[in-house]
């Protein structure tokens, strides 16, 4: 249990779920001094076993061992995306914090169910989109809190990444309606639905096309869709699994004075009307160069994980400081209503409106 000297609080940890993304979750607890990895389980035990002597902590059976211990305080839900909730109401209920990556789950209901058992125990929760702690996206965050690219015109997000066929047979979940929720759009490309949300704010009509186009696979690996949001700006989000050899994910924000594009989490153009002189009738032409990268565009194993460590010590100074975490679990699920939306409406062939009934 956490100890409470005054000062330094430690947060035991416990990890459900030790697959491929497990392992992020035991470094960067490791790397936070206020943290410290108590247990993990796995509904496959040498999954659990094995993480367990990796990490040096001990593997529970199951979830109810996990959960029975008083040294744990905050669980980290590393399981298939359509399976988070139900976890996460039990580890809520007993009164657990809750750290779940993303998607928050795979429907609204679910979604719901996990925010309200949060709130009923009085535990935090928060919902992994590691990439608002890019240094180039709190940046950009700031200055549109303040008003600098005035108001706002145009986002864009583009998730253009590569995934083998047996990246999708890796896992039987993978690819799947029934735990994956979706393809490229609900497993990859909501990192940066997420971003967009939360640069453009709400979104009022969406018009998306979905297509299976590369993969022996029942979800879309391409998902393209433009956007009205609330504040009559437009948009475009586009997400794919099948684009050869990957590349880096893109947000572009325009404004009336100015734009922004970010790339890889870092900002590639910054370009502000007030930084300019007169540009005349037709402006100029910003090339970006070509950088090499960083980011999980072929490699899921090669996400960064400074990220992970930041939005982990958020909710740690979230428990701390009794306040919400920057990625709430509403803010989740405000992505994941716009990924629902843009399934919905390629689905249907027409326009959705949001709030989704
Ligand atoms: N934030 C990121 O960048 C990022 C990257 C990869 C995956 N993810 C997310 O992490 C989640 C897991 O993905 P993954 O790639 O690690 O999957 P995975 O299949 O590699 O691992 C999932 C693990 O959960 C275990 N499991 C399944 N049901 C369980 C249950 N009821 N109780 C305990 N353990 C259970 C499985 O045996 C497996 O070991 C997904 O929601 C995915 O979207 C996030």
């Amino acid at each position: 249990m956490a100890e409470n000297n005054g000062q330094n609080k430690r947060y035991g940890f416990g990890v459900v779920g030790c697959g491929v993304i497990g392992p992020r979750h035991a470094r960067a607890v490791a790397a936070l001094e206020n943290a410290e990895l108590v247990a993990c389980t796995d509904i496959v035990p040498e999954r659990a076993t094995r993480y367990g002597e990796e990490h040096g902590c001990a593997a529970e059976p199951d979830l109810a061992h996990l959960l029975a211990r008083e040294d744990i305080d905050v669980v980290s839900i590393c399981v298939p995306s359509g399976l988070h909730a139900e976890v996460a109401v039990e580890v809520a209920a007993a009164g657990k914090h809750l750290i779940v990556e993303k998607p928050i789950d795979i429907s609204l209901e679910a979604a719901d169910a996990m925010i309200a058992a949060a709130k009923n125990a009085g535990v935090k929760l928060t919902v992994i989109s590691q990439h608002r702690f890019d240094p180039g996206l709190v940046e950009l965050h700031k200055m549109l809190e303040a008003g600098a690219l005035g108001r706002l015109l145009v986002g864009d997000s583009k998730v253009k990444w590569y995934r083998s066929q047996a990246y999708y047979d890796s896992g039987d979940w993978r690819g799947t309606w029934k735990l994956d929720g979706g393809g490229a759009l609900m497993n990859q490309g909501v990192h940066y639905t997420d971003l967009l949300r939360w640069c453009m704010g709400p979104v009022a009509e969406v018009r998306a096309i979905c297509a299976t186009a590369n993969h022996d696979i029942e979800v879309e690996d391409v998902a393209a869709a433009v956007i009205r949001f609330t504040s009559g700006a437009v948009g475009t989000l586009e997400a794919s699994t099948a684009i050869f050899p990957g590349f880096s994910e893109r947000l572009e924000i325009s404004g009336t004075e100015g734009t922004v594009v970010i790339e890889d989490g870092q900002i590639v153009v910054r370009e502000l009307v007030a930084d300019h002189g007169e540009l005349g009738s037709y402006g100029t032409r910003v090339t970006t160069r070509d950088k090499s990268s960083t980011s999980a565009a072929a490699d899921p194993q090669a996400i960064g994980e400074s990220a992970h460590i930041a939005q982990i010590a958020d909710l740690l100074a979230a428990i701390d400081e009794d306040r919400e975490p920057l990625m709430t679990g509403t803010a989740a699920r405000e992505a994941l209503e716009l990924v629902l939306a843009v399934y919905a409406s390629a689905q249907r062939d027409a326009p959705v409106t949001l709030p989704l009934g």
